[in-house]
């Protein structure tokens, strides 16, 4: 990981781009060819960002990395190797990201914001379009100062496409990730609570997630969800030609005949403007469709036919972890690992899930706190107990003193009758769970990533922690 490739240029152009003094840079005329932010990934010809982190400073790591071939290290301080000075290095790496990909008139960049479902519909939408050309994508959710630029930093001259993520925890973030790449073509998923503590409410979400159908030029397409109203309404905030997609039948990319299998997964008929093709995802829960006709919304305008599409969404599996990632224990316990986040919508699309997949074994929701859902997050947690109660779970695990208002909330749903337990921490609920569980039970694990939840669906599977 934290490879990125700086399509060749010399540490001179490199320094006008970034605005560098150059400290100990004995050949101005070297190339750099890939951006690297761990010394253990630097190779010759590779350029070594020096980042500040939370246990280490990068900058210990410049000697390392130029005795492994690094042609120069960019940092805020000379390293006593040859170094790229700058005053502020991931400002560095998007100035550099920028120049990047404006050098490159053949590339077409989308970028897919949202509330939930941006890795997904972002991995989804990366096995359609890899089937029209070369491809670069984020590992994961690389979405933040860092990961933004060193994924458009990994495109080469020959990458047709560049799929970015874009989150946003306030005001001016989306509008500033579109500066440093510009998006031609932009999905817009859904505006919904997560963080929205930190924006103040959904207008406000809404208003940021808004930035990228804002961002789009003329010639370009803005992909809505046309089932949530507040996506709907940013076709009023492009220039670009809009095109939705959704369950409803208004959309242009849309599902009919939505229908989970015994295991949770869902089947649709897909039809858009050239017919309709009949998919069976391997991806599983309902919220999975939104996700699915987004990916087919922004391949089809790229000019995937419906068949590639239809193929394409059949085969697509789960590339970034921890995201309604199933394990059948070979006892027959079915797992899943939901622990990646956690958001009110997040929480209720996994529910849904469980629920679907259960289906007549035992259901355990094992859900810990959501974080940054400001004023609003009693409630919040309160509706999410509910939701679980009138789902049917049999036994509600509710981890840690900050989720305790799901146990509220599921006791007030006065003819609900399943088992209701609090325990500390993650050891609590694997404890809890060796006690309970029997074959053929269905556990789901989800809560915010921060709080590390994903622990006890890996001792449930039997895989080390990472
Ligand atoms: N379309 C959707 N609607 C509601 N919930 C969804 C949707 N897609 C995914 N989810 C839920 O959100 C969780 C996170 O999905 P994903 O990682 O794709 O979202 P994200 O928007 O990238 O999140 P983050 O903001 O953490 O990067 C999933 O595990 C699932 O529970
Ligand atoms: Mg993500």
């Amino acid at each position: 990981m934290g490879g990125g490739r700086v399509i060749p240029l010399s540490l001179a152009a490199i320094a006008e781009i970034t605005g560098a003094r150059p400290h100990l840079v004995t050949d101005p005329a070297a190339i750099a060819d890939t951006m690297v932010i761990d010394s253990r990934a630097a190779g010759p010809g590779a350029l070594f960002a020096a980042l500040p982190g939370a246990r280490v400073d990068g900058l210990d790591f410049a000697p390392q990395a130029v005795a492994a071939g690094a042609v120069a290290v960019l940092a805020a301080r000379p390293a006593g190797v040859p170094t790229l000075v700058v005053p502020d290095v991931p400002a560095a790496m998007a100035a550099l990201a920028s120049a990047v990909a404006g050098r490159l008139p053949g590339l077409t960049i989308a970028g897919i914001t949202g509330s939930a479902g941006k890795t997904t519909t972002k991995d989804l939408a990366a096995q359609l379009v890899e089937r029209l050309g070369p491809t670069v994508s984020p590992y994961g959710s690389y979405n933040n100062e860092i990961g933004h630029p060193l994924t458009i930093l990994r495109v080469t001259a020959a990458t047709r496409y560049l799929l970015l993520e874009l989150s946003a925890r306030g005001a001016g973030h989306i509008a500033r990730q579109c500066e440093i790449a510009r998006p031609s073509l932009g999905i817009v998923l859904c505006v919904g609570r997560a963080h929205a503590g930190e924006f103040g409410g959904l207008a406000e979400v809404a208003r940021a997630k808004g930035e990228l159908p804002a961002a789009l030029p003329a010639g370009g397409v803005a992909l809505l969800n046309a089932d949530d109203p507040r996506v709907l309404a940013m076709a009023g905030r492009t220039a670009a030609r809009v095109v939705t997609f959704g369950r409803g039948p208004g959309a242009a990319v849309r599902a009919t005949d939505v229908r989970l299998d015994d295991q949770g997964r869902p089947g649709f008929t897909l039809v858009t403007n050239e017919g309709s093709a009949a998919v069976r995802m391997r991806l599983f829960g309902e919220h999975n469709v939104t996700n699915a006709l987004a990916a087919a919304a922004l391949a089809a305008e790229l000019g995937l036919g419906l068949p590639q599409v239809a193929d394409g969404l059949r085969a697509a599996t789960n590339r970034s972890r921890w995201r309604m990632e199933v394990t059948q224990r070979p006892d027959g316990v079915t797992v899943i690992n939901d622990a990646y986040n956690a958001s009110p919508e997040a929480m209720a699309a996994a529910i849904e899930a469980l629920a679907a997949m259960a289906r007549g074994r035992r259901a355990f929701a094992v859900l810990g706190p959501m974080y940054e859902l400001g004023s609003q997050s009693r409630a919040l947690h309160e509706e999410v107990g509910g939701l679980a109660a009138r789902a049917g779970v049999d036994g509600l695990i509710v981890v840690g003193e900050e989720a305790a208002p799901i146990l509220a909330g599921a006791k007030a749903e006065g003819s609900w009758h399943g088992e209701l337990l609090a325990v500390p921490d993650a050891g609590g609920a694997v404890e809890a769970l060796a006690a309970r569980l029997a074959p053929g039970d269905v556990v789901l694990v989800k809560a915010a990533h921060a709080f590390g939840l994903e622990g006890v669906a890996l001792a449930l599977t039997g895989e080390a922690a990472q």
